[in-house]
């Protein structure tokens, strides 16, 4: 398919190219039109030269019966004088010679040339003439133009020698005169000129302009490419623009969906049931830059009293150093961390919190963020706290119960000693003594089991370290 610029293009090129071709025609139009008013000329001119000649000189001498001799002979006679022929045909000599480039032709010729005359027979334009003015005694001109493109133009013109009375004699007695029965009226022969046309008129000139076209053409094509070349890049530039835009699309999209899931996270995390809180580590003393809503409601410390802020606002007197120092150690080392500790709330109550802190984000052991999730363990700690002090309130009751029953039975082992003889009663003893004695064991048994669970309560009460694996997110 050709896009419009490069229809216009080939549309220039064209009427570029036929520049030349409209120049050398009109050119050759009008070297023609000169070369027909050339022709003209020379012929009138001849003509009435050859007539002036005839009457005026010819006529007038023979009539005087003077000296002088007419012949075509002349030179060779003494006071002899051309005759009106000979004048012609010389003329037509005499112009030639002065014409060298041959550009321009005179001659005097007939169908019936003189004896002695050695002339070419007629060509075929000289002969068409005679015929025609010959058929037609009214024509008063016959020509020819021979065009040609790469040649040069000839312009022909021949006009008819008629025979007049003065000539009718001489040529019917003359002895060299090749027809004898002219008569007044005869076309005798024809006057002929030739014009050329110059080397513009042929393509000799033509060279230039041929060059000229050329290099207007080389010039066109190269405008043309250069067009051609521009158009597929700005096409290009297109493509790339589209392909461009339809990337942005795709990020916006693909942005769009990230910044829905990231508040989706974000809802999840603020709604969350424990406290969620991030430290900036690349700023000084580690401030808070984020705090959840249950780590306000845990804590009591609205958003914009936590934020900015090391989380260290919420120990107390009661904290244990030793924890404390634990967590600064494990953030010096980056690592994450989990403990139990208490805490004081804004309005200074105290809970117990289960702090677990991890780093996010940096470098391994040099973290950006500490992400710390606390939850309020205040009620089990408490029911531990209440369960074990329990268990210790009952043990000297149960211990002192044991002690009781090993006693009775002392005195049970005692008693069956002395009645060793009363086998009755022995018996009795003895299954008082065995009743006693699994009771007994029982006791240990319940106080055995009491010191494990006190053991436990106080075990769960005591902060136990956990390291934690590193997350990312
Ligand atoms: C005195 C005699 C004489 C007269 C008058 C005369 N001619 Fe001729 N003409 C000749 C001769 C002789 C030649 C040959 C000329 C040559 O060979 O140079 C000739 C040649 C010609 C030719 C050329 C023939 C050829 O050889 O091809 C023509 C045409 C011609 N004459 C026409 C006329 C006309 C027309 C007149 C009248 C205006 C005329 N002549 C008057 C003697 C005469
Ligand atoms: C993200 C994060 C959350 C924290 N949360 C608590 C907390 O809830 N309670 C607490 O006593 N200490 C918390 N800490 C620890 C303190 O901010 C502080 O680092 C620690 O008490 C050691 O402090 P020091 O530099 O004063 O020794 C948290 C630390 C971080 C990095």
């Amino acid at each position: 398919m050709i896009s419009k610029p490069a229809f216009v293009l080939v549309l220039l090129i064209v009427s570029l190219l036929g520049l030349p071709f409209v120049m050398v025609s009109s050119l050759s139009a009008a070297t023609v039109k000169q070369m027909e008013l050339q022709a003209d000329e020379i012929s009138t001119l001849a003509t009435g030269i050859r007539s002036y000649y005839a009457d005026n000189v010819v006529a007038r001498l023979q009539k005087a019966d003077g000296q002088a001799v007419f012949s075509e002979n002349y030179r060779d006679v003494h006071g002899g004088i051309p005759i009106p022929a000979t004048l012609s045909i010389e003329l037509g000599a005499l112009f030639d010679s002065a014409h060298s480039d041959g550009r321009i032709n005179y001659a005097f010729l007939s169908d019936y040339p003189f004896a002695k005359r050695d002339v070419p027979p007629l060509d075929g334009f000289e002969t068409d003439a005679i015929g025609a003015f010959r058929k037609d005694p009214e024509l008063p001109r016959y020509v020819q133009l021979e065009r040609s493109w790469l040649g040069r133009s000839t312009y022909r013109l021949a006009t008819p020698v008629l025979m007049r009375p003065a000539c009718v004699t001489c040529h019917n007695q003359h002895p060299d005169s090749p027809k004898k029965n002219w008569k007044v009226g005869d076309v005798r022969g024809i006057q002929e000129v030739t014009v050329r046309g110059i080397q513009v008129n042929g393509f000799g000139q033509l060279g230039y302009l041929v060059g000229y076209a050329g290099l207007l053409g080389l010039v066109s094509v190269g405008a043309t490419a250069t067009f051609q070349r521009q158009n597929k890049l700005l096409l290009s530039t297109n493509d790339r623009l589209r392909e461009g835009s339809r990337r942005e699309v795709d990020l916006s999209n693909q942005l769009r969906q990230q910044v829905q899931e990231l508040s989706l996270l974000g809802a999840v995390v603020e709604n969350a049931t424990f406290g969620v809180s991030i430290a900036d580590m690349r700023q000084d003393d580690y401030p808070l830059i984020y705090v959840n809503e249950a780590f306000c409601q845990i804590t009591g410390y609205p958003k914009e009293k936590a934020s900015g802020f090391n989380c260290r606002f919420l120990r107390g007197p009661d904290t244990d150093p030793i924890t404390v120092s634990e967590i600064a150690r494990a953030i010096r080392e980056g690592k994450a961390y989990s403990c139990e500790l208490v805490n004081y709330r804004l309005n200074g109550e105290k809970f117990w919190n289960r702090l677990t802190i991890y780093p996010f984000g940096g470098r391994p052991g040099k973290p950006d963020f500490y992400v710390g999730n606390q939850v309020d363990i205040t009620s089990i700690r408490t029911f531990n706290d209440l369960a074990s002090s329990q268990l210790i309130a009952i043990r000297p009751s149960i211990e002192a119960a044991s002690l009781q029953v090993s006693q009775s039975i002392t005195f049970a082992q005692g008693l069956r000693d002395q009645l060793a003889c009363d086998d009755a009663l022995t018996a009795e003893v003895d299954q008082f003594l065995n009743a006693e004695q699994s009771s007994l064991r029982q006791l240990q048994g319940s106080v055995a089991e009491i010191q494990d669970l006190i053991r436990l309560a106080s075990a769960g009460q005591q902060h136990s370290p956990q390291p934690l694996q590193d997350q990312s997110l």
